[in-house]
């Protein structure tokens, strides 16, 4: 489902402001427009009216009065004093036909003040006025559209008519005008709500800033220092962005909180775990002791007392081993520092597998190792703690043994890549199961809990091995078919 990209809330508010701006000036306009249309009608209404009344009342010579107004004028055409250019006249007495009427009957009055004859289509267009003396607008073909008046006389009809052009011209100089200003006020209002809104925004931009910066932290493990915090001057609650940042700070502070107590308890059960299996050593070590001691001198005991023995001591054993693997995960746990000594995995991988043949000799042991070469460029060596390194080892190779059947081939293989080194433990057993591939490096997770005593399986050889490998800054990967693949890679020494 494509959904289109969302505008960014400066970009809605300006658009939002210009688009207000808009609104109010469009409607200011034609508001204005409307009235001052009106107004100009109204006033063309009034002089029509007027010469209207004149044509009606009678012939515009005798009304003449003062013969002085004609000296100036042109005397080439019939004269119509009292009338403006453009004002068109019919004058039809009854039962006369309106075709052919003389300049007498209709005129208009040119820009020179003489009487223009009018043709049959511009007569008919006038004729259409209804006689009620009251002005409407006509479009008079040649003329353009006129407001016209016409009214009944003792001897006819009669038609006065004005052209609009003056009221058209004013009222499309004022919109030109209008236009003008509502497009500088659209300008002015973006560039302006543009600043402003940035203006505005900027200490929302600075507690975003924070809430980015926590959110990169890393909080899930160890101890967390949530030190940052919006800046003071962003928390007013008086406004709306300070109400975000006040509230930011309160949750951060009680994330902090949070993570704090987390951190001490799990820190508690870690010393709890690390203190328990230090105080069991002990006393598992005088149960082993005395068991063996009793199992040394046969002669006194029953033979079903003397196996009894042999499995307290057997289990005592395994209980010893399970401690020191919980004691160690406490302390990796902990982030004990390691030895850090140059570490040449070949070597360990030699050993490991020497131990490996001699515990499980049904097993196909082979070592694969890089050729040696002068430079040393091909070096498997690595910084690190040789004990838990080989620990590591011992871990995947049990591994190899005791969850594979006999006559599988397994294969450490050490080769050095860039400045890794990696280290792979291969076998073409069964695989592992499906259902354990998951959480495979966890805790207590083992393939069958029910070899448990058999075997002396706790489900912890994997946990330690990530625990240790991670410690070193590495990483361990897994690939299971049929066929069993263990990959660590570790950072190479340098140099
Ligand atoms: N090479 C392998 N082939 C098949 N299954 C394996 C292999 N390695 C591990 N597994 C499965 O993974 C489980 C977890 O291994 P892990 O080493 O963590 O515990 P474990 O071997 O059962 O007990 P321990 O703590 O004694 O090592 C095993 O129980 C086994 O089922
Ligand atoms: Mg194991």
């Amino acid at each position: 489902m494509g959904t289109r990209p969302r505008w960014t809330m400066r970009r809605r508010l300006v658009v939002m402001v210009v688009a207000l701006v808009a609104v109010v000036a469009t409607v200011m306009g034609t508001v204005s427009t409307l009235a001052l249309q009106r107004s100009l009608t109204d006033q063309l209404d009034e002089k029509l009216t007027a010469a209207h009344r004149r044509t009606v009342d009678g012939p515009e010579l005798s009304r003449a009065s003062d013969p002085g107004e004609m000296t100036d004028m042109p005397q080439d055409g019939p004269y119509r004093p009292g009338k403006d250019a453009g004002t068109v006249v019919v004058e039809l007495p009854d039962g006369v036909d309106p075709t052919g009427l003389t300049v007498d009957q209709a005129y208009y009055i040119g820009d020179d003040g003489t009487a223009v004859a009018l043709d049959d289509d511009q007569v008919v267009d006038l004729l259409a006025v209804p006689v009620d003396d009251r002005p409407v607008t006509v479009a008079v073909s040649g003329l353009g559209r006129m407001r016209a008046i016409a009214g009944a006389t003792p001897v006819g009809t009669t038609v006065t008519a004005l052209p609009t052009t003056s009221v058209t011209s004013t009222v499309t100089a004022f919109v030109a005008v209008e236009v003008v200003v509502a497009a500088l006020a659209l300008l002015v209002a973006a560039a302006a709500g543009i600043v402003l809104v940035r203006r505005e925004l900027r200490p929302l931009d600075r507690v975003v800033g924070t809430a980015n910066r926590v959110s990169r932290l890393p909080l899930d493990r160890g101890e967390v220092v949530l030190a940052d915090r919006v800046p003071a001057r962003d928390t007013d609650p008086a406004t709306e962005v300070g109400q975000v940042g006040a509230a930011l700070n309160r949750l951060l502070g009680h994330v902090e909180q949070a993570l704090g107590a987390r951190h001490e308890s799990e820190s508690q059960v870690r010393r709890f775990v690390a203190d328990a299996s230090h105080e069991l050593r002990t006393p598992l070590a005088s149960i082993r002791g005395y068991a063996e001691l009793v199992r040394r001198s046969p002669d006194d005991l029953p033979a079903s007392a003397l196996q009894a023995m042999s499995r307290v001591e057997s289990e005592s054993q395994r209980m010893t081993a399970l401690l020191e693997d919980m004691l160690l995960l406490a302390r990796l746990d902990a982030g004990r520092p390691l030895a850090s000594e140059p570490v040449d995995l070949s070597l360990l991988a030699v050993d490991a597998v020497t131990d490996a043949h001699a515990a499980g000799p049904d097993h196909d042991w082979r070592l694969d190792l890089a050729a040696p070469d002068d430079d040393g460029s091909e070096d498997a060596l690595v910084v690190g703690d040789d004990h838990r390194l080989r620990q590591v080892l011992a871990n995947l190779l049990s591994n190899a043994r005791l969850h594979t059947p006999a006559g599988t081939a397994v294969t450490v293989r050490v080769r050095r890549a860039g400045d890794q080194v990696v280290l792979q433990v291969a076998d073409d057993g069964p695989g592992i199961p499906p259902a354990l591939r998951e959480s495979l490096f966890q805790r207590f997770t083992r393939g069958d809990p029910s070899r448990n005593s058999a075997t002396g399986s706790t489900g912890l050889g994997l946990a330690i091995v990530h625990a240790v490998v991670t410690a070193h800054g590495g990483t361990i990967t897994v690939t299971s078919g049929p066929g069993t693949t263990f990959t660590v890679t570790l950072p190479a020494a340098p140099g």
